[in-house]
């Protein structure tokens, strides 16, 4: 019997690779097999991305791509799901422009994949289904994982924020946490598998268990995970700063399980621009944030994300998001020209600026903290950091916490792929450190 292969095209954040993983998992249940070559694919499946209005388009062009092939194989089956197709008429958007999709869903029915898949199979007809809104939290839909040592892990889903900005409460609806007992449970069953790093998924972390009506929280699960017998390690994210604890700092400080790397997007250096944004935070709480993580956490790396030219930023405000990128010194920084999004507070503000004034605004951004990420680093010469190793061309590298690859200087054959190791670093040349295994 002749194999079936699939092909999925993953746009956006860790949380739609995880939902990646979820389809591939449904996929290899009905018997198809992953190939690296869209061309040798039966079902090809978009999994989409809105954030910006750059990933949208590119993903249009995308899927047009695929008009030609299809008149050529007329049994390809092309499925759209995720964040744009989630969008209000976005669905008839496709069915019109795109007639040779088969199969469209939603953010909210990712797991209905398996079904849709086979009543098309059996009907050879369209299926489209766009929840309208968010059902109960799902369990136990199988992963097919993709990422190496590290296993994704959802705590929750949805965000009830609602930025000025952002679409993703539009398209993934109001707060809802897993149960405790399913994530520790999940994440056990990982840590037997082998898994070496744990990263928890959510739009705002630290309001997990707010729709709960004990006391459960984000400080609380991060302890009892740590409890888990095994050699790993938990990363999540995002935080929002207005939501980040005193407790939280605490366990993520105390507990040697958990990363140091703390991403921490603060979006703008300006109160005015931070309030329009609907951020509820101010400049000042969110730098006493930083000096209460570094004198917490020495060692500590940071990263942020930032919008520049949100409507109405003046040349001030920009240099006041500049001044903060000073004072934080992230490692790295995520930073993105403001973008224009359906239904959202922002879309409808006065001040949008010029693509010419958002370009500059973002090369000035990004230079910047390219020189302090390179202090930064510079910084980390001559302390001591852990590594997680991995194969790469045949050969062992390591990689810190905060994501930097790193030579090993003194490798030997009893250093295994897959485990960590504390190394000395001794220089960082052309993007690269070299440290030394102690
Ligand atoms: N335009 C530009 N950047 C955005 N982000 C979210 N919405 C927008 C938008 N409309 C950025 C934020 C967020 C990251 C995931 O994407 O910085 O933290
Ligand atoms: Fe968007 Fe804000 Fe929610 Fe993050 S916290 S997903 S930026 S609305």
């Amino acid at each position: 019997e002749e194999n079936l292969n699939y092909f999925i095209h993953t746009y956006g954040c860790q949380m739609n690779i995880h939902d990646s993983e979820k389809l591939a998992g449904m996929l290899e249940k009905l018997g198809y097999r992953e190939t690296q070559d869209d061309t040798l694919a039966d079902v090809i499946v978009f999994n989409t991305c809105c954030i910006r209005e750059s990933a949208e388009q590119k993903i249009y062009g995308n899927i047009g791509a695929l008009k030609g092939i299809k008149k050529n194989k007329k049994d390809l089956i092309i499925a759209v799901c995720g964040c744009m197709s989630q969008q209000d008429g976005v669905a008839d958007n496709i069915k019109s422009k795109f007639p040779f999709v088969n199969i469209v869903f939603g953010t909210h029915n990712v797991h209905m994949f398996e079904e849709y898949l086979q009543k098309h199979l059996a009907s050879k007809k369209k299926v489209y289904d766009v929840w309208e809104s968010e059902g109960q939290v799902v369990e136990n839909i199988p992963a097919f994982r993709t990422s190496g040592y590290n296993g994704w892990v959802n705590i929750m889903y949805g965000c009830n924020n609602f930025c000025s900005y952002c679409i993703v409460p539009y398209v993934r609806g109001r707060e809802r946490s897993r149960k405790m007992c399913e994530i520790l449970k999940e994440v056990k069953g990982l840590v037997d598998d082998g898994y070496k790093t744990i990263t928890l998924l959510g739009q705002n972390v630290n309001s997990y268990g707010n729709d709960f009506d004990d006391d459960t929280n984000f400080a609380k699960l991060l302890t009892e995970i740590c409890k888990i017998k095994g050699n790993f390690r938990v990363k999540f994210m995002t935080s929002h700063p207005k939501d980040l604890t005193d407790e939280v700092i605490e366990v993520i400080a105390r507990e040697d399980k958990i990363s140091k790397t703390i991403h921490l997007p603060v979006q703008s250096g300006s109160n005015s621009i931070l309030k329009a944004m609907n951020r509820r935070y101010t400049v000042e709480h969110y730098k006493g944030l930083i000096d209460k993580i570094k004198a917490a956490i020495p060692n500590v790396s940071l990263t942020t994300d930032l919008i520049v030219a949100f409507p109405g930023e003046t040349e001030e405000d920009f240099e006041q998001t500049l001044d903060l990128v000073k004072y934080c010194k992230y490692t790295s920084i995520f930073g993105f020209m403001y973008s224009k999004r359906r239904g959202t507070v922002a879309e409808k503000m006065d001040g949008h600026l010029p693509i010419t004034v958002k370009r500059e605004r973002v090369n000035k951004l990004l230079n910047l903290s390219k020189e302090i990420g390179k202090q930064v680093t510079e910084n980390m010469i001559g302390k001591t950091y852990e590594i997680l190793t991995y194969t790469e061309k045949g050969k062992i590298i390591g990689k810190t916490e905060c994501g930097k690859t790193v030579e090993i200087t003194n490798l030997t054959d009893d250093i295994k792929a897959g485990e960590f190791y504390n190394v000395l670093l001794k220089s960082f040349k052309s993007n690269k450190l070299y440290g030394k295994i102690i």
